[in-house]
């Protein structure tokens, strides 16, 4: 069974699924966390590995850049593959004062730019949302392990590089939003369609407000905490 974005055979996939936007990440993470990690997907070059960890199967796959990309492999992973958790490991930009580089965000909700939802929700606004069980254990995991983490809304953008001047991310920070990415939204969004369980996780890389970026070094070791993270909510039964 093969799908228009995915080529793997019913089974190949777990019912649990980690995705990064990019898809050399999600090799590097099979290939770091995950024991006989076999490849299933590299339709596109967007690749997709099962695995093992603490002795559960769990996937990994890239999900591309911004809603329209993660959307379409969301939707056929829920589908046609029986998925029934999906997380999201990126990265993000701050537009809160008390974020620092390399905390995590744990995306309770997302708000958006994208035309994709006015569309889909006849010009009204939905509100993505993650599952709640999971965002609690990522938190409850996240303290554990002595991680700096904020829990709140986020912003899905369209746009990663805004016009020049353009400081519209300080309105979406008036109201209380965290930072910026730009998956979120569309992963909530298909996931609840298929009443499946959605969470994102994010590192912050860099910040609006301080204009800091994260070196590449700083960035791999956050991302190290934020994946056993991941990996340790998606197999917990809640
Ligand atoms: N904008 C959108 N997505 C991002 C950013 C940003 O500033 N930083 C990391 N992901």
């Amino acid at each position: 069974m093969a799908t228009p974005h995915i080529e793997a055979e019913t089974g190949d996939i777990a019912p649990l699924v980690l995705m990064s936007g990019d898809p050399l990440r999600a090799k590097y993470i099979a290939e770091t966390y995950l024991e006989k990690p076999k490849v299933f997907n590299e339709v596109r070059n967007m690749l997709g590995y099962t695995g093992i960890w603490k002795g559960e199967r769990v996937s990994v796959m890239g999900s591309g850049m911004g809603i329209p990309s993660i959307s379409i492999y969301v939707e056929e992973l829920c589908r046609f593959y029986g998925v029934q958790r999906i997380m999201r490991v990126g990265t993000c930009g701050a537009i809160q004062e008390h974020l620092a580089l390399k905390d995590l965000v744990i995306a309770v909700s997302a708000c958006t730019d994208s035309a994709v939802n006015s569309a889909r929700f006849f010009g009204a606004s939905y509100a993505p949302t993650a599952d709640f069980p999971m965002a609690v254990r990522a938190a409850e995991l996240a303290k554990q392990r002595g991680m700096n983490f904020h829990a709140g809304t986020v912003v899905s953008t369209d746009i990663f590089y805004a016009h020049e001047g353009d400081l519209s991310w300080k309105v979406w920070a008036d109201y209380g939003a965290l930072c910026l990415e730009m998956e979120t939204a569309g992963l909530y969004t298909i996931a609840a369609k298929h009443k499946v369980r959605a969470l994102t996780v994010l590192t912050v890389s860099d910040s609006l407000v301080s204009k800091q970026a994260a070196s590449s070094k700083e960035r791999e070791r956050s991302y190290t905490g934020m994946m056993e993270t991941a990996l340790d909510t998606i197999i917990k039964k809640c």
